[in-house]
């Protein structure tokens, strides 16, 4: 082929579409056209990728017409629907739904970590992570390659953009709810201040911590916690790995935590584990407690890396680590991966 791949943007008018239009416009020029898709209550509107205006149309099986490689940034049902439609035009699908994220003919992809996956796509389609696996999965790709991962021990502190526009906003308006009411004497207090208005989440979000994201899976775990092992063991091609996760949702508006326990093969040091971190590509290592320096979210909200501190060996085991990671689930953990994975498809294209 001669000339740059043409680029298909379908959900360019959503909260992670949004995004990539950004990442586009910042990134380096390999594209040649880029066609810009959502639902048909969108077609007709003008959105800015790399200082232009572009035409929103409808998604349709036209709307694939001469494109190369096109991201998915839509519910599950409509990527269920339409990717295979694209795919069988002949283009090469990144998804970030979770409609193919564990079929095991789709790739799962994190370019700093498994970019060799990207090829083998039986189905023409390559799945995007949950962005919770995605904010620790390059720092503990990096350890894996040189310490040999071998259990992990995870909890997570979830931004309430990870629940779309809707758990933005849900957040928003229960802070405005409570401005002003005295709290933290009696149980239930931020409940009735809070009313009915919980959005997605199953408890008031705003000044609380709730442990839960996602629906009810089997003896009680939730389906991101399902979600995060599962997706850990396909990335880092582990399918036994042992994983036990808690998964949390806190008021914060964009950027998720986790605390990270990781057991290797063999002994450790905490020195080696800094070396490989702050030369891993993709990772930042920010961690000198003594001057009070550690990432949290309010620090790496807009950025691209994961950001990792407070590495320490674990107490009673030499063989493990202990650390706290954060990265913003927008960016890395949704559409940055997704425009990394779609840049790796298009060398194909050169
Ligand atoms: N938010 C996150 O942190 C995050 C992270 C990783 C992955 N994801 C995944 O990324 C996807 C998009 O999430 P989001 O938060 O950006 O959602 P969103 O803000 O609700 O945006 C949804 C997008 O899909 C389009 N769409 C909806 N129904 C459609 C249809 N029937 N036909 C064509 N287009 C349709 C919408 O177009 P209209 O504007 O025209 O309705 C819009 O562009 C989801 O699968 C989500 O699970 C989200």
């Amino acid at each position: 082929m001669t000339g740059k791949p043409t680029l298909a943007v379908v959900g360019a008018t959503g909260a992670v579409g949004a995004v990539m239009l950004q990442i586009l416009s910042q990134h380096a020029d390999i594209w040649g056209e880029i066609r810009l898709v959502a639902s048909p209550r969108s077609a007709g509107r003008k959105l800015a990728v790399r200082g232009e205006e572009v035409e929103v149309v409808a998604l349709s099986e036209e709307a694939f017409d001469g494109v190369d490689v096109a991201m998915f940034d839509v519910p599950d049902d409509v990527s269920a629907q339409w990717a295979p439609i694209a795919a069988a035009k002949g283009v090469v699908v990144v998804d970030n739904s979770c409609a193919f994220r564990m079929d095991p003919d789709v790739p799962l992809v994190v370019p700093e970590v498994n970019p060799h996956a990207v090829r083998i796509r039986p189905r023409g389609i390559v799945a995007n992570p949950h962005c919770t696996t995605l904010s620790m999965i390059v720092a503990l790709g990096a350890l894996h390659a040189e310490f040999g991962l071998r259990q992990l021990v995870v909890s997570s502190y979830q931004a309430v953009s990870g629940a779309g526009r809707a758990g933005v906003d849900t957040l928003r308006e229960q802070l405005s709810l409570v401005a002003g009411t005295e709290l933290g004497t009696s149980p239930g207090d931020l409940r009735r201040a809070v009313g009915e208005r919980t959005g997605p989440f199953p408890e008031p979000v705003a000044l609380n911590v709730v442990p839960w994201a996602g629906e009810l899976r089997e003896d009680g775990w939730s389906s991101e916690e399902m979600t995060l092992r599962d997706e850990s063991r396909k990335i880092l091609g582990l399918p036994r790995l042992p994983v036990a996760v808690t998964c949390v949702r806190v008021p914060v508006v964009t950027a998720h935590a986790l605390t990270v326990h990781a057991r290797f093969e063999d002994e450790v040091t905490v020195d080696r584990a800094r070396e490989i971190l702050a030369t891993a590509p993709g990772v930042v290592l920010y961690d000198n407690p003594a001057a009070g320096e550690f990432p949290t979210p309010a620090d790496v909200v807009g950025t691209d890396p994961t950001w990792v501190g407070r590495v320490r060996r674990a107490l009673d085991d030499p063989t493990a680590l202990e650390m706290f990671v954060c990265g913003d689930n927008l960016r890395k953990g949704a559409a940055l991966n997704t425009a990394q994975i779609a840049e790796l498809v298009a060398t194909e294209f050169s």
